[in-house]
């Protein structure tokens, strides 16, 4: 058989085996088997010098067509799969399948509580202000009334960064930068963020978030701070909240009042229906219908004097632990839940 014969048989023979093909895989190997650099139609051009010199013009053509000839037949047959393979994957879409939305993020509880108060507070008057969680200590205690040697600075448990600058242990010192900065009365401000203490257990987290209250004016007195804290945890809590004010001590107040109210679980009673008339103790104020809500108390005329207020200024205070308000609130019992991040929980306030 003449070469050129042998050309013509290579070509019917990709037709043969191009019919046995089952997928774009085996397609390339063929490809490389007729085509490639030691394929077949390599083979029969590396036999040049068997051809007649005369006939060799001939065979070149020959072998040109033959080579473009199979390139696209592979082409062809290459398009044909692509379409269908397209085709298979249009099959599989389905449009009337709902899409998948990216995931809708949501605010933190703490934030969500922090701003319901502040929001309550700020429609009374009170001004939001903020400041750093690191503080001196003349802000966070001695412009407070606890001199550097007082017991009370015990109760804090106080992260100190060196001597002389503290992590912030109360928001208390917010009421020490307001009044240095507003210089004279009157003011009425809140100050909510970040507080640190060197406790962590099952109740006590090294970090927190408390909401201080300041209001300073002329002839402030107990029954503007009751009628105060009275009117706001009931739009906090709900308008059957009671309130009771207990004598207590801090040294930045004089005198200085626990704010109760009333257990919103058991509702004052101290315990709780749970079918059948048969009551149980409740759990979350321990039988006592009370729960401790707010530290307060008339500003002391000692911080007065510390920012450079006359001593002769009225004014009241309060701080309260915004963990707290959210446990109640959302009745979360493990104050842990705030701090771990999981999504299953935090995803609940979406
Ligand atoms: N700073 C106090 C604490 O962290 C809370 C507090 C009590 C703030 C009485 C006040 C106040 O403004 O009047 O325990």
């Amino acid at each position: 058989m003449n070469l050129i014969a042998e050309l013509e048989k290579l070509v019917s023979d990709l037709s043969g085996d191009l019919s046995k093909v089952a997928s774009l895989v085996m397609l390339d190997d063929l490809q490389t088997v007729y085509l490639g650099r030691k394929g077949k139609l390599a083979g029969l051009m590396g036999r040049l010098p068997e051809v007649a010199s005369a006939e060799r013009p001939a065979f070149g053509k020959a072998a040109n067509a033959a080579k473009e000839q199979m390139g696209g037949m592979f082409e062809e047959r290459r398009k044909s799969y692509q379409a269908a393979a397209a085709d298979r994957d249009l099959a599989r879409f389905d449009p009337s399948l709902p899409g998948r939305m990216p995931g809708r993020g949501a605010l933190h509880p703490i934030t969500l509580v922090m701003e319901e108060i502040c929001h309550i507070l700020n429609n009374l008057g009170f001004e939001t202000i903020s400041g750093p969680e690191v503080e001196t200590d003349f802000n966070n205690f001695q412009a407070l009334n606890f001199p550097l040697d007082h017991p009370a600075r015990d109760m804090q448990d106080t992260l100190f960064i060196n001597e002389g600058i503290v992590m912030r242990t109360h928001t208390s010192p917010m009421q020490v930068r307001a009044m240095l900065e507003k210089k004279k009365p009157p003011l009425a401000v809140i100050a909510p963020g970040k507080v640190y203490r060197r406790d962590s257990d099952l109740t006590h987290s090294p970090m927190f978030h408390q909401i201080e209250g300041l209001l300073v004016d002329e002839k402030v007195s107990l029954a503007h701070l009751r009628g105060t804290l009275t009117f706001f945890l009931r739009e906090l809590f709900g308008p059957e909240v009671k309130v009771r004010f207990r004598p207590s001590f801090f040294p930045f107040t004089e005198p200085s009042l626990e704010v109760d109210m009333s257990c919103i679980l058991c509702r004052g009673t101290g315990a709780r229906e749970v079918g059948r008339g048969r009551k149980e103790p409740c759990r979350v104020c321990k039988s006592s219908g009370w729960l401790e809500i707010l530290g307060s108390g008339m500003v002391h005329p000692a911080v007065f004097t510390a920012v450079g207020f006359s001593p002769e200024c009225s004014g009241f205070a309060f701080g309260l632990g915004v963990e707290r308000v959210a446990m109640l609130k959302y009745g979360i019992d493990d104050l842990r839940m705030f701090f771990e991040n999981d999504l299953r929980f935090l995803k609940q306030f979406s």
